[in-house]
């Protein structure tokens, strides 16, 4: 295997989002889209990868940390201009260069692989991932010779009346032959409808000098969506949730209704747990086995042990233990953790506290800035009052203890 290295293009503003933040910032199921990029790139063994920023250049920065090295495109005039951005880390390298968009969210690594072997299988200099869709505008169409030979890629805007037929398009991922690459960037014109120095027309250059250039087509259009606008944005994130929950589901975990529940990519959920309609799980959740989360619960960066049952209720970024019975209409804020087989009822709300095993708050109270032991009961009503209005305080309950109805617990 030759050495690889990737790039990845996300300078562009996206004017098309209408929108203050930047394209490939935009979440899709949670995540901003250039780290689905990036999380999927690093899955494959990549030498160097290069993110080539300008628009929100630090904001993009900030989202990738050190997971890329950065190259910056001062003014966007092209996807083959921003590529030229990384040749003072890349060019003269010998290898085999991988380009995706940013805005492509829903490529994944095994698609990538496949491309990289078909690339190397054939000593291309140039390999393109196509696809045939029903309603390619907006996309390149591959134009073919009469042997089926790939020779060029046409852009929509530039494209006659009858390339525009043309169902095969360009998902805008490449393999090239990095020093190959680099040369054939110097020789990118603008001279096209937008003005701008397009990448895929380095494949024509390529094709003139005599060199191979292939096409490798996925049947999996779905993964190359490239997300220009918040239609698009909506049907990634569709089609990356049916993704996300297929794979729980032949897990072992029921979703009873998928197209109404919202897991994030980085969530775990163990075996015979039984989601419910209505569900967000958001970050990086762990669930365990056995448990009922639903309907209508939002659950964001907790760990939850097995048989627990969520119903109707919000946590976030809490532990919270086996066998433990949340709601309905209960809140866990930040920084609680609720040990095993715990009780919080309806309207109960729990925020920076320690609930011992065994504890019991069944009905309306407000435990904050807490430590509760283990087998203690909270009587309907119950409250700590943690705050004197400049300071928080620290309310101690120890093992055993029984509060009765309406009490204030002053820290
Ligand atoms: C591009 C391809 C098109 C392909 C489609 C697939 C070109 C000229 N066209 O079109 O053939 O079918 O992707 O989705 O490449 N970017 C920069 N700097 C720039 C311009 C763009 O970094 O100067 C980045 C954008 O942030 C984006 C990516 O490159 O992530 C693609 O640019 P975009 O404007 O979305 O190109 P498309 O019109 O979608
Ligand atoms: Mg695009």
């Amino acid at each position: 295997m030759s050495n690889r290295y990737a790039v990845i293009l996300a300078a562009g503003q996206g004017t098309r989002m209408k929108s203050k933040l930047y394209k490939v910032l935009h979440p899709v199921c949670g995540k901003p889209m250039v780290q689905h990029v990036v999380d999927q790139i690093t899955k494959l063994n990549i030498k160097e990868i290069v993110t080539v920023t300008g628009h929100g250049a630090e904001m993009v920065q900030a989202q990738l940390g050190d997971s890329s090295q950065y190259a910056l495109q001062d003014q966007q005039l092209g996807t083959a201009h921003a590529v030229s951005q990384a040749q003072n880390i890349l060019e003269g390298k010998a290898g085999v260069t991988i380009v995706v968009c940013g805005d492509t969210p829903l490529i994944r690594a095994e698609t990538m692989e496949d491309l990289f072997k078909h690339h190397e299988e054939l000593g291309a200099k140039a390999t393109i991932l196509t696809a045939r869709i029903e309603e390619p505008t907006g996309y390149g169409r591959i134009i073919r010779n009469a042997d089926g030979l790939v020779e060029k890629i046409v852009e929509h805007k530039d494209a006659s009346e009858d390339e525009r037929k043309i169902n095969e398009i360009n998902t805008g991922t490449y393999c090239f032959d990095n020093t190959a690459l680099f040369e054939a960037l110097k020789n990118v014109s603008n001279d096209n409808v937008q003005g701008e120095y397009y990448l895929p027309d380095v494949i024509e250059i390529l094709k003139k000098q005599g060199e191979v250039v292939t096409a490798f087509q996925t049947n999996e259009f779905e993964e190359t969506l490239g997300v220009n606008d918040r239609v698009a944005l909506a049907e990634a994130e569709r089609i990356m949730r049916a993704r996300t929950n297929a794979a729980h589901m032949r897990n072992g975990v029921t979703i009873i209704d998928p197209a109404n529940t919202y897991i994030e990519t980085d969530v775990e959920i163990g075996q015979d747990t039984v989601i419910y309609p209505g569900t967000m799980i958001k970050g990086k959740t762990v669930i365990g086995s056995e448990c009922h989360i639903g309907p209508n619960s939002e659950i964001d960066s907790c760990e939850i042990g097995a048989e627990t049952v969520v119903r109707q209720s919000v946590a976030h970024n809490s532990s919270i233990g086996a066998h433990v019975n949340i709601g309905p209409f209960a809140h866990i804020r930040p920084d609680s953790t609720i040990k095993d087989e715990v009780k919080i009822g309806n309207f109960v709300e729990i925020k920076k506290a320690v609930f011992g095993k065994g504890s019991k708050a069944s009905h309306l109270s407000y435990i904050g800035d807490a430590e509760v032991g283990s087998d203690v009961n909270i009587g309907c009503g119950s409250i700590t009052v943690n705050y004197d209005g400049k300071n928080k305080f620290l309310t101690k309950i120890e093992d055993g203890v029984f509060i009765g109805c309406n009490s204030n617990l002053v820290a």
